[in-house]
This record gives C-alpha cells, sequence and structure tokens, in this order.
C-alpha cells in the first residue's frame, strides 16, 4: 500500500509515459539562490524550497518507473560558499530522510551516494548511512545523492585507486580499458545516465559526472529549481522520448 507522500488525487491524475524512458537521470538542481532573491527572501530559503522539488521529483520518478535518478546536491566547489549556507544544505538530506524515509521504503526506492563522504559533517554521513543501509534491499528507484561530489575529484581518486592495483599485480595496463576504469569510479556498477536535465538557465555541466555523461542526451531549462514541476520533468523525459541516440554510429 502507498503511503500519503506518494498518493495522487483522482483530479491531479497524470498520464505518465510507458516506453522509451530514460532509465537513468541526472539532475543539475540549479536556481535555488535566485528563487529566494526574487522573492526577496535569504538563499536557504531557496534551497528549502527546492526540498518540496526534490519530494516532487523523486514521486514522479517512481511514477515513471525510471530506474536512476542522481541529483547534483552539493558540489567539492560547494566548500566556497558561506559557512551558514554550506551547514543549511548539509543538513537538508537528514532532515528530508527524517520525514521521507518511511515513504521511500514503502515505495522500494534504494538510497545511495556518490562523493567523498569522508569530508561530510557526521550527521548528513550518518542519515544517510542509516538510509542506505535500510533500503539496501529495495530494488525500485534507485536514489542517488551526489553530495561532496566533483567530476575531476572522482577521476583522479579513481586513478590512484587503479594504479595502486595495477603495482599489486592485480591486473595489468594492457588489460585496462573503460569498463575496467568506470569500476573505480563512485558510479560503479550504475548505468550511466540517458538524460541530463539542469533547471536554472546557465549551459554548463559543472564539474558533474564528467566522464559518465559522454554519450548521454542533455535537457536545459530556465525554470529554476523550486519552481520545477512534475509537468516540467515530463516535459523533459517526453524530448528524451523523442531523441534518436546513435553512440557515434548511424
Ligand atoms: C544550486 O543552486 C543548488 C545547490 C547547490 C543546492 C541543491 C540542494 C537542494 C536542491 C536541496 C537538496 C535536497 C535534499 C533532499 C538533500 P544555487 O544555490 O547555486 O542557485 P543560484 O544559481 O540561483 O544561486
Amino acid at each position: 500500500m502507498k503511503l500519503p507522500f506518494f498518493h495522487k488525487k483522482e483530479e491531479e491524475s497524470v498520464l505518465y509515459p510507458n516506453e522509451n524512458i530514460a532509465e537513468h537521470i541526472a539532475i543539475i538542481m540549479d536556481g535555488n539562490g535566485r528563487w529566494a532573491k526574487k522573492r526577496g527572501m535569504p538563499r536557504i530559503a531557496g534551497h528549502k524550497e527546492g526540498v518540496s522539488t526534490v519530494v516532487n521529483i523523486v514521486k514522479t520518478a517512481v511514477n515513471c518507473k525510471v530506474k536512476i535518478l542522481t541529483l547534483y546536491t552539493f558540489s567539492t566547489e560547494n566548500w566556497k560558499r558561506p559557512k551558514t549556507e554550506i551547514e543549511f544544505i548539509l543538513r537538508l538530506p537528514k532532515e528530508f530522510l527524517s520525514i521521507y524515509l518511511p515513504d521511500l521504503i514503502a515505495n522500494n526506492v534504494r538510497i545511495e551516494i556518490v562523493g567523498d563522504i569522508e569530508k561530510l559533517p557526521v550527521h548528513t554521513r550518518e542519515a544517510i548511512e542509516y538510509a542506505m543501509e535500510r533500503t539496501r534491499n529495495n530494488d525500485g528507484l534507485l536514489l542517488n545523492f551526489a553530495l561532496n561530489y566533483g567530476s575531476r575529484d572522482e577521476i583522479l581518486n579513481a586513478m590512484k585507486e587503479m594504479f595502486l592495483d595495477i603495482t599489486k599485480g592485480e591486473f595489468s595496463l594492457d588489460e585496462l580499458d573503460e569498463q575496467k576504469f568506470s569500476n573505480y569510479l563512485y558510479t560503479a556498477g550504475m548505468k550511466e545516465p540517458d538524460l541530463l536535465i539542469r533547471t536554472g538557465g546557465e549551459i554548463r555541466l559543472s564539474n558533474f559526472l564528467l566522464w559518465q555523461l559522454a554519450y548521454t542526451e542533455f535537457w536545459f531549462t530556465d525554470v529554476l529549481w523550486p519552481d520545477f514541476s512534475e509537468k516540467d520533468f515530463l516535459q523533459a523525459l517526453k524530448e528524451y522520448g523523442n531523441r534518436k541516440r546513435r553512440y557515434g554510429g548511424l
């Protein structure tokens, strides 16, 4: 039985696409600060509102049977922001999970994290690790939080670990291929994103999944993350469904 979080009222019923669904969707959730500024509110109000959008989009992804949703929540570059804003953002995973973990479990969602978790505050890490443990046997949507994530940092760490394994003789340089290298990334074992969505009007990748996005379809919108709706998400899915992916072939 579904819990109220995922329950839809009759009058809200929406047609969810059932073919050519992007299996892995990665999102750069941009525009929280501007959303708040437009309303004369502090930036953190935008991040708070951004959590409601996360709830909506997770719900829609579950309903559309998306397999993986990777959300760029805090980057390795975000440490340059004011301390109060950093602390606020890094408290959000715990707040979100303290409210929604039972609903996520009831809907077969598995929680994972990509990024260097060692440098996160203990409360953030513990909340996510607890949720990972509680959901590890779920095989519905994989909800992946990118936290203290930076693609260059990820690639460098992967190279260091791989180099150690090569010097230990676990395999030779000749045996190294793309698949082997991918296994050293935080996303090891995950299908690469089919669709990248970036909200907030900027047309850049901001150090997100640089290796993994090699053949991903991109979809950009000016809509600020707190305003990003189920309708916008379904529009992105629909446009993705109409694209022809050729992976360099014909
Ligand atoms: C970028 O917008 C947004 C972030 C760095 C934080 C993203 C966090 C959330 C959306 C909430 C996460 C939710 C959960 C459940 C953990 P920005 O601040 O750079 O916006 P701006 O470009 O308008 O300044």
